[in-house]
């Protein structure tokens, strides 16, 4: 028989926050696999999991995922990775496949589930807890409330364009992969005149060095970093 594929969202960082189903799937499975942007890479979702989950005695998979801006480069790595999951599945073993915060936000793992199917296997995705709420439960501000809108982008590739229509039309923007584009958050909200207080940084959630607070535009952020803008506050 062939294995089946999880795909587990662990949460931001604090492991308390893995679900129960995660925490059961994890015990259980065969195989670990964790995505990794290079090689060698410490996998985050797996150190998260490490600490509540035994894995001795498991099959830890890496899957490197590149962030190569080459398209033929990254949909390679993807294809070499579903090789061997692949594998793993013909041999009959269940893969838990771990990633950050929530599988559906960001996640490539979407791809390799969708592709997966494809092929007949049988998956299940199992959610976890994005960034961006723990984010906000810690900076105790409402994402949304009321008949207030809430909208999400990336801002990565420095798409300011888009990052900047989608805030002149909502009430509540979540800026994810902010951590190159705080210049630029800074630039959409001083042409706004929103005060710089109404964005919140939300940084290393969960992980050591978390920062929770105003947005300081000479402070460094690493990759972990999202920033909340309330319109109305
Ligand atoms: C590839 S996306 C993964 C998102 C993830 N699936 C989620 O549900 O939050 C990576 C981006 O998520 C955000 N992120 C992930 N973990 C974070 C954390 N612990 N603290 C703050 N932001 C985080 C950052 O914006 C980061 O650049």
């Amino acid at each position: 028989m062939k294995g089946k594929l999880y795909g587990i969202g662990v949460g931001p960082g604090n492991p308390d926050l893995m679900t129960l189903r995660a925490k059961e799937l994890l015990d259980k499975s065969a195989v670990i696999a964790y995505p990794v942007k290079k090689l060698g890479e410490e996998g985050v979702a797996l150190d998260i999991i490490k600490q509540r989950v035994d894995i001795s005695g498991k099959e830890i998979v890496e899957l490197l995922f590149s962030m190569n801006p080459d398209d033929e480069v990254r949909k390679k790595c993807r294809a070499d990775a579903m090789e061997k999951v692949c594998g793993l599945l013909d041999e009959g073993k269940d893969i838990a496949m771990v990633t950050l915060g929530d599988v559906a936000v960001y996640s490539t793992y979407m791809y390799i589930d969708r592709d997966i199917r494809a092929r007949g296997y049988e998956t299940e995705v199992v959610p976890g807890i994005p960034s961006f709420c723990h984010g906000a439960a810690l900076a105790r501000l409402p994402l949304m409330i009321g008949e207030e809108s809430f909208a999400v982008v990336s801002l990565a590739k420095r798409n300011n364009e888009n990052a900047e229509k989608v805030l002149d039309s909502v009430d509540n923007l979540v800026i994810m992969k902010a951590f190159a584009s705080i210049p630029a958050i800074v630039g959409m909200l001083n042409e706004r005149k929103i005060p710089l207080s109404n964005a919140t940084v939300m940084s290393n959630v969960g992980m050591p060095d978390e920062y929770i607070g105003p947005l300081d535009p000479e402070r460094e952020y690493g990759y972990f970093t999202t920033v909340l803008i309330k319109k109305k506050v």
